[in-house]
């Protein structure tokens, strides 16, 4: 179904939807509101990162809700992932994973690799989930990287592409406020890509925890099953541990 045009905006660039819909948010834009931007010129990714994009080959967008939720920040966080792997998985998309917290990975050259990101930001009542989607995989040779078009036959223009994102983020976010992210949690761990695994939890550069993903609790943590007992994590980048795969 289309979005209601109402509520999306479109503009050919800004530093970062995320931003600029935190501003817009303050001065009283209402929630439900979806901003999108053919470019970014300060794109942010998670943990402070750059987020780089392009009009042919990305979309990139924010949405806003407002109001209090059941759950955690971070059982929203995965929620969001996971409403958006359900979304192109409904649109025919095929070997989608997700990797805690919510990167949404494809299979490709035999290879989990990134086909979009999501960046949450809360402040009070108010929660921004931005959206990256590689619709062709960028060139960054450092990185495995996916677009849409090594995981879906058919691509949908970006209208279509958002409605059906934003429709499933809109039925997450109900659910979610209602009963927090307990009822989604069995779901998201099976498609965990690294679920049962040898991970290694690293942040800033320096190793926090090794063990085996045991995957999340119900308010999202990381649970790792390390040597001296099970662990649980908020933050981090996690990887397979080398050789263990
Ligand atoms: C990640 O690091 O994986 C998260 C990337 C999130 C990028 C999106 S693009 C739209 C929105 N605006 C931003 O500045 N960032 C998010």
């Amino acid at each position: 179904m289309p979005l209601n045009p109402e509520r999306v905006e479109w503009r050919a660039e800004c530093a970062s939807t995320n931003t600029l819909l935190r501003e817009q948010a303050e001065a009283g834009a209402p929630s439900g509101k979806v901003l999108v931007a053919e470019r970014q010129t300060a794109g942010r990714g998670r943990c402070g990162r750059l987020w780089l994009s392009s009009p042919e080959k990305s979309l990139t967008f924010s949405v806003l809700y407002k109001g209090k939720s059941t759950g955690t920040l971070a059982g929203l966080s995965l929620a969001a992932g996971l409403a958006l792997l359900r979304a192109l998985e409904n649109l025919g998309a095929r070997a989608l994973r997700l990797k805690w917290p919510n990167d949404l990975l494809c299979r490709k050259n035999g290879m989990d690799a990134k086909l979009a990101g999501v960046l949450m930001e809360c402040a009070g009542d108010m929660t921004i989930i931005g959206i990256g989607l590689n619709l062709k995989a960028p060139d960054l040779p450092e990185q495995a990287t996916a677009g849409l078009a090594d995981c879906l036959d058919m691509l949908l223009e970006k209208p279509a592409l958002l409605a059906a994102i934003v429709g499933e983020l809109d039925s997450m976010w109900a659910d979610f406020a209602a009963h927090g992210f307990a009822p989604l949690r069995a779901d998201w761990q099976a498609r965990h890509v690294w679920q049962g695994k040898p991970v290694r939890l690293m942040e800033d550069g320096r190793v926090l925890a090794e063990g085996r993903c045991c995957g999340v609790d119900d308010s999202g943590a990381l649970r790792l099953a390390a040597a001296d007992g099970e662990q649980t994590f908020w933050a981090g980048d996690l990887s397979l541990r080398a050789g263990d795969a």
